[in-house]
């Protein structure tokens, strides 16, 4: 996708959030009342438009214009966009991607059968925390929003061994927290999210994301140090393993670090607060 484009849809992301954020309720349900009849102006209208060129057998025609990635993105969006289930699958999953590879992992789709697609997760992301509730999270955010139909999914390890999610009845959000150059390697830094103090961690251009409390007292980690991949805490120096937040000495009985479920797309890291 083009910068250009994109800069586009994160203009418009960016809008909705400030929409959402606004104190005036009345507006705002004005807005988003207006924002929902435009939008189903459209979807009825392109869905016409499809419908006619495909009942013209004109299916070619249609792939062919969403060659155009804003007629694609715009196609998309109605869920007209001509693909088969796989296919669609990958194209929702494009976006988690980037997060899933900067940790050394791979997701593969390798199939959908009455709305359960069957994925493959590989690569060192299998044993982190943070990828793990990823996977359950945006994954099935990402499934939900552009696959009608979509009920939950069958995760398949290296060893051939099956985990089935279901989709929950809720749609999770993500919110926007740091942009992922703004906090170097080998560092972390506090960010207050909904209310929360969050610990965002950078080891070697792999972010991790943990709830900002030493377990036990929950002080604040962020005055700490991050060196190699050991999180030291200012206090009373428990440490602790950044790749899967174990605790590795100091006040035995006292927990691991909370995990928190980040995702890493367009060089902004996102968590997730539900
Ligand atoms: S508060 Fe972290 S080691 Fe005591």
């Amino acid at each position: 996708m083009s910068s250009e484009f994109k800069e586009l849809i994160r203009k418009g992301d960016e809008l909705l959030n400030r929409l959402d954020a606004l104190p005036d309720s009345e507006a705002k349900s004005l807005a988003f009342g207006l924002l929902k009849a435009l939008d189903a102006i459209h979807r009825r209208s392109l869905g016409r438009l499809i419908e006619e060129l495909k009942q013209r057998e004109g299916v070619a025609m249609i792939k062919q214009l969403a060659e155009d990635e804003s007629v694609a993105a715009l196609l998309e969006m109605y869920d007209l966009l001509p693909l088969d289930e796989k296919a669609r699958a990958e194209k929702a999953l494009e976006t988690v991607l980037e997060y899933i590879h900067s940790h050394d992992g791979r997701l593969e789709v390798l199939g959908v059968e009455d709305g359960m697609v069957s994925l493959r997760l590989s690569g060192s992301c299998l044993t982190c925390p943070g990828s793990a509730l990823t996977l359950n999270l945006m994954v099935e955010s990402a499934l939900r929003e552009h696959m009608p139909g979509f009920k939950g999914m069958h995760i398949e390890d290296p060893s051939g061994q099956r985990t089935t999610i279901m989709a929950r009845a809720q749609q999770a959000k993500w919110i926007p927290i740091a942009a992922a150059d703004s906090v170097a390697p080998g560092t972390m830094r506090a960010f207050e999210v909904a209310g929360a103090s969050v610990l965002l961690c950078n080891l070697g251009g792999k972010f991790y994301a943990y709830a900002n409390a030493c377990p036990g007292t929950d002080r604040p980690l962020h005055a700490g140090q991050l060196v190699q991949a050991i999180i030291f805490c200012p206090w009373h120096n428990c440490r602790f393993d950044v790749r899967t937040g174990a605790r590795l000495m100091g006040m035995a009985g006292s927990g691991d670090l909370k995990a928190l479920p980040i995702s890493l797309e367009d060089g902004q890291i996102k968590l997730s607060v539900s």
